[in-house]
């Protein structure tokens, strides 16, 4: 199976606050942005993969900044590791200013996608190669956030968390 670069899965969508997207403060729900975040991070999976994938989890969104009704809002995602049958993708959000073209960051988020086949089995991907200098430090760090998140999940034994005892000097 051939490796892949970030590059081959980025997938932007740009799409506007409408009033009926929004919370009693006129700025965007939380809840339509996330879903904004996992469809851009399942069309990158699906991108760096091509197979059918599914979110496993969401590992990590930071609402930094409101967003308010009327912005132009683009979510950009990109695959930043793969392992087995799993792929850590990053999604960036950011809006821009109507006069002046000026994009600014809002929003990340972290989101774990899994490549399955037609009867929903795990199935193996193929595996990453960072290029950019945040590519190499969002993938390295990728390991420590998946035995978090199965930690977190009950999925791993804290002993088993080897990447994260690491961090902590154990
Ligand atoms: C995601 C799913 C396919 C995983 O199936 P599973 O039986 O747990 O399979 P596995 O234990 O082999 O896990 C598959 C991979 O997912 C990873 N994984 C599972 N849960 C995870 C979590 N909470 N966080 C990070 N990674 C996770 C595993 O580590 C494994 O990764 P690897 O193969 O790269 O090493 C299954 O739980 C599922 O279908 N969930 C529903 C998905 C869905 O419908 N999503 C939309 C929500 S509405």
């Amino acid at each position: 199976m051939q490796a892949k670069n970030p590059k081959d899965s980025l997938t932007t969508l740009t799409d506007i606050v409408l009033p009926g997207e929004t919370n009693p403060l006129n700025n965007l729900f939380g809840g339509e942005l996330l879903a904004r975040m996992d469809r851009a991070c399942s069309i990158a999976a699906q991108r760096h993969c091509r197979r059918i994938t599914v979110t496993a989890s969401v590992n990590h969104v930071a609402f930094s900044k409101a967003v308010p009704v009327g912005s132009v809002v683009t979510v950009e995602a990109k695959v930043s590791r793969a392992f087995r049958s799993s792929m850590e993708i990053y999604v960036d959000v950011w809006i821009e200013d109507r006069e002046t073209g000026e994009s600014t960051k809002v929003n990340e988020g972290i989101y774990t996608f899994v490549a399955v086949d037609r009867t929903g089995s795990p199935v193996k991907v193929p595996q990453l190669i960072p290029e950019t200098d945040l590519e190499k430090e969002r993938f390295k760090g990728a390991l420590r956030r998946k035995q978090l998140s199965l930690l977190v999940s009950g999925k791993m034994k804290p002993d088993d968390a080897t990447e994260l005892k690491a961090l902590f000097g154990n």
